[in-house]
């Protein structure tokens, strides 16, 4: 299939390219991308981008699939539905499935089921340990050789820092990263930021150094061992301070944060909404600040959405009761696009922390318009306005604590490996 996208604003922060240009696209892969293309006329699809921006397809590096187990709340082809709505033309999907992906049969039967189901390209990521018990290394290399791109236990923190420290020295091997969840679960016995709303409201608190200890550690032991190490979805002043400290010594330390924490802060979980219940949870205006200068300042080098789907019945329940997170895949884009209403990024800065940096920290040949490259490919209108209306969204996770908000900035079209995925009504 061959398509034009004529006269959008084609951003490939990879390339350096900024400017109103034609993406040319044959069989699968980009062919040219330039200035007025020429062509017989034979593609099957012309698509007018004029107003529009023309990116290459979003990378999202944490998400909750689901699949296998928990198929009520998510499986792999509603949730690949949800990331090409919202502008995702790949996925890192996150290991604490029923059973855990902490051996290649589980990795397997993911890859298998992404093929058949999937609208994206999906990448596992396999368990530190099994069963996410903290007590003894998963499969790592069975599962490196069947596609994991990356160790978490995500959901929790690795707490044996000796069993942290031989998975951190054992990917080195593959050049993979660990990707940390960094939460000191004795310090973290509550349900929202430690603070002013946690006063108010009486809800049991979870203070920010419940995250920023283990922040340190790990990167400290990743430095010890000169390791690869992925901090995920930072919410803290007091992280951002000791990554971007940490980063001018030591190379390998990347890191995320997701809209939410760059969005709403602790002031939202105040009307006991259990859809605002997220691990880590919302923080405070201060932290709010430091997440926004950190992405300005290059310290956050990826925005991911934690997309973390769950069914109804298990918010419909008191504060402390509810499961933790945000059906995240289709208000991402939106979301993001406040940082560039708001001038904290620029486009061309905002579309690198969905592509070229999460390609490269994770090793993926895509996020970029490279002639010959994958045609994964995306339009967005970075003003339009629309409200998010969660019996809309194709995830089977409606819970979003952005129910009812204006939002300004949609993803129009996706395009993976030259297949149109998703077009906007
Ligand atoms: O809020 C969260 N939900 N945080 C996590 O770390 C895990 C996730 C989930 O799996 O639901
Ligand atoms: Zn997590």
């Amino acid at each position: 299939m061959k398509i034009l996208i004529k006269n959008g604003r084609v951003l490939d922060p990879k390339n350096g390219i900024d400017g109103v240009m034609d993406v040319y696209i044959n069989g699968g892969v980009i062919e040219r991308v330039d200035r007025n293309i020429r062509t017989r006329g034979t593609e099957e699809e012309v698509i007018d981008a004029k107003g529009l921006c023309v990116a290459p397809g979003f990378i999202d590096v944490h998400v909750h699939l689901r699949e296998p187990g928990y198929e009520y709340k998510e499986n792999i082809k509603t949730g690949t539905a949800a990331a090409v709505k919202g502008g995702f033309t790949t996925v890192i999907c996150m290991a604490n499935t029923n059973p855990v992906n902490d051996n290649k049969s589980v990795t397997e039967y993911i890859v298998k089921q992404a093929k058949k189901d999937g609208s994206c390209r999906v990448f596992p990521c396999g368990a530190i340990t099994k069963g996410l018990k903290g007590e003894e290394l998963s499969e790592i290399g069975e599962m490196y050789e069947s596609g994991i791109v990356a160790i978490s236990d995500d959901g929790k923190s690795v707490k044996n820092s000796q069993l942290l420290r031989k998975a951190l020295e054992y990917v080195k091997l593959f050049e993979i990263p660990v990707i940390s969840h960094c939460e000191d679960e004795d310090l973290s016995t509550g349900f929202v930021n430690e603070g002013r709303a946690s006063v108010i409201s009486g809800l049991d608190s979870i203070p920010t150094i419940a995250e920023e200890v283990i922040v340190k550690r790990d990167m400290a032991i990743a430095e010890y061992v000169r390791s690869r190490i992925h901090l995920t979805h930072l919410s803290t002043k007091g992280s951002i301070e000791a990554v971007r400290e940490a980063k001018k010594r030591y190379g390998k330390i990347t890191c995320d944060t997701c809209p939410h924490y760059f969005t709403l802060t602790d002031a939202a979980t105040l009307g006991f909404d259990t859809h605002t219940k997220v691990n880590p949870p919302l923080r405070s205006h201060e932290d709010v600040e430091a997440i926004r200068e950190g992405l300005r300042d290059g310290t956050i080098d990826i925005i991911a959405t934690d997309h973390a789907p769950h069914e109804a019945a298990s918010k419909d329940v008191e504060f402390n009761l509810a499961s933790s997170g945000i059906s995240g895949l289709e208000t991402a884009l939106g979301l993001s696009m406040g940082l560039f209403h708001d001038g904290v990024l620029d486009l061309i800065e905002l579309v690198r922390k969905f592509t070229e940096n999460p390609a490269r920290v994770f090793k993926l040949p895509f996020g970029e318009l490279t002639p010959g490259r994958a045609a994964d490919v995306i339009v967005f209108d970075p003003y339009i306005e629309w409200t998010v209306d969660k019996n809309t969204f194709l995830s089977k996770g409606k819970n979003t604590p952005f129910h009812g908000w204006k939002i300004k900035g949609k993803n129009m079209i996706t395009i993976v490996e030259g297949e149109i995925k998703y077009r906007a009504r």
